[in-house]
């Protein structure tokens, strides 16, 4: 069985997603981690309530991202880990950690990507007027959301969709997307 990781830093809506979905069988692997940089973050309660273990770490302690990232990636190592998953992970990832796992980060962003990518996506979208919104799940590089495709989702909105009815519709449909393309990538 593979080893996953999945790196946050806020809530852990789609954490909770796909911790329920390996507790329920429906994905075949083990999270063995959660890697979060924020200390009050709601996710590091998640991890904890299951048992997963959880190297949560304030970036302003260390004196370089590289100093962080390293210990990140011996812990990594360490566990054994096969695949990352960024799920809602707030900082961009340095060379070192790319190169420590090629193609073997993946993001999931609120966005039809290419277009609104970075912070507050959802916002961006709306502000912009578009009529179809929707998510990505994509390779990681050194860009802010600008890896390779695995996978979309999109849908329609009107004028009566409040943010609130938004970000529900787009929860709901990263929660499937990210546990369905968790399962295709963990059997390669
Ligand atoms: C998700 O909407 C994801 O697309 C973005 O950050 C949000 C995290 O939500 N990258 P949650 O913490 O999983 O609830």
């Amino acid at each position: 069985m593979k080893n996953l990781a999945i790196f946050a830093s806020g809530t852990g809506s789609n954490f909770e997603a796909i911790a329920n979905a390996v507790e329920k069988r429906e994905l075949n692997a083990n999270i063995v981690l959660l890697v979060c940089d924020n200390p009050k973050a709601a996710v590091i309660d998640k991890a904890q309530s299951r048992g997963i273990e959880v190297l949560v770490f304030n970036p302003k302690e260390f004196e370089s991202k590289n100093d962080y990232e390293m210990m990140i990636i011996n812990k990594c190592k360490f566990l054994q880990i096969d695949l990352i998953a960024l799920a809602g992970y707030m900082r961009i990832l340095s060379k070192v950690l790319l190169a420590a796992y090629p193609k073997k980060i993946v993001n999931i962003h609120p966005s039809l990507l290419p277009a609104f990518k970075g912070k507050d996506a959802v916002q961006q979208a709306i502000d912009y007027g578009v009529k179809i919104m929707g998510i990505t799940i994509h390779y990681v590089d050194e860009g802010i959301d600008t890896g390779e495709i695995i996978n979309q989702k999109a849908f329609e909105i009107n004028n009566e969709f409040t943010r609130s009815d938004i970000e529900i519709e787009i929860h709901k449909l990263e929660h499937s997307l990210y546990v369905e393309t968790l399962k295709v990538l963990l059997e390669e």
